[in-house]
């Protein structure tokens, strides 16, 4: 599964511009599944028929990471851009982005790198630049709405993983796991490979609509409360298993679906952790708006540091989602009656 992973994380595919990487997951889930669709945002579903009555279940994770759009070019030859989903500024300094033609920069902001080592406060937007090496700019081949992907190099590091975009190139790869494990299910099965997540779950929130799932199941990853010092308590440890979600931000996760997960978890003695997060959301908040109101849960996979250029993940975690997932999907009563 490894090879998966530094596979998929070394895709370029930030939001809006996920073509490279909905190509390759449709390689690896065209094999095993019943159908293969993509919609007009560009959402990929991988269908696996049930065996039975069941339900209509949807997994979704996304495949878009996010990224850079230029602004505006000066006659330098600087590069001035904003962001695609959330960037966090502190993690720009420095750091390497690569545009999909293969051009590589680097970025600094207005003041000089030095002004960094005061202390200060981070600069805006708008006062940070791409220096691609151009003398001026007759010598680019990037321009105005041109997107650059951050350079994140893949490590592995034994039982954890180091790479970007692990938010959520790591949720397809627990989706494709999941794919070739699942032998019979009662359900008919659309596995999500979603577009535009960083930007506003916005492929999510057409995927649902689009094909009226009764129950919806994100996968993505969860921020981790256990690096020294945390700036928001949270519970959730790395290593710690399988999360799932009880609330974040932007859901609340249907009673019944959330408590068969921890059935099925306690039946199969897979370590999990119950997961709150005081911040952020992923495509289980669109799904379950959808319509009428889809009945849905999430399952996270922890990470440290997400969303900057090093993000950390541990193996057993990962097995245990795919695990929790694969039993979850396979089980007759996917909704747990209220109490
Ligand atoms: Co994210
Ligand atoms: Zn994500």
């Amino acid at each position: 599964m490894k090879a998966l992973i530094k596979q998929l994380v070394e895709t370029y595919g930030p939001s809006g511009f996920e073509d490279e990487v909905r190509a390759l997951i449709r390689q690896h889930v065209e094999p095993l599944a019943d159908d293969i669709q993509v919609d007009a945002m560009g959402n990929l579903f991988a269908l696996k028929r049930g065996e039975g009555s069941g339900r209509r279940i949807m997994a979704a994770a996304h495949m878009d990471e996010i990224g850079l759009i230029i602004t505006q070019v000066e006659d330098a030859g600087f590069l001035r851009f904003s962001g695609i989903g959330g960037i966090p500024h502190k993690a720009l300094l420095g750091t390497r982005v690569r545009f999909a033609n293969g051009v590589t920069g680097v970025i600094s902001h207005d003041g000089g790198a030095a002004a960094e080592i005061g202390g200060k406060e981070l600069p805006d937007m708008g006062q940070w630049f791409i220096d691609v090496g151009a003398r001026s700019k007759e010598e680019l081949t990037v321009g105005v709405g041109d997107i650059a992907a951050f350079v994140r190099p893949f490590d592995d590091l034994g039982q954890r993983l180091l790479g970007g975009g692990l938010d959520d190139r790591i949720g397809c790869a627990v989706l494709i796991e999941t794919m070739k494990r699942l032998e019979s299910s009662p359900h008919d099965v659309i596995f999500t490979f979603t577009v535009q997540e960083e930007v506003g779950v916005r492929g999510a929130r057409v995927a649902a609509f689009g094909r009226e799932p009764d129950i919806g199941l994100a996968v993505d990853v969860a921020p981790t409360g256990d690096t020294p010092h945390p700036r928001h308590p949270i519970a959730l440890k790395l290593g710690g298993g399988a999360a799932i979600k009880v609330a974040d931000a932007g859901m609340i996760s249907h009673p019944g679906v959330r408590r068969a997960l921890e059935r099925v978890a306690r039946a199969r003695d897979i370590p999990y952790q119950l997961e709150v997060l005081p911040f952020g959301s992923t495509d289980a908040a669109a799904m379950q708006a959808s319509r009428a109101g889809v009945m849905t849960g999430a399952i996270s996979i922890p990470s440290r540091y997400p969303h900057l250029t090093a993000e950390m993940i541990d193996m057993d975690d990962v097995e245990n989602v795919v695990r929790l997932l694969t039993a979850y999907l396979s089980d007759p009563n996917p909704i747990e009656n209220q109490e």
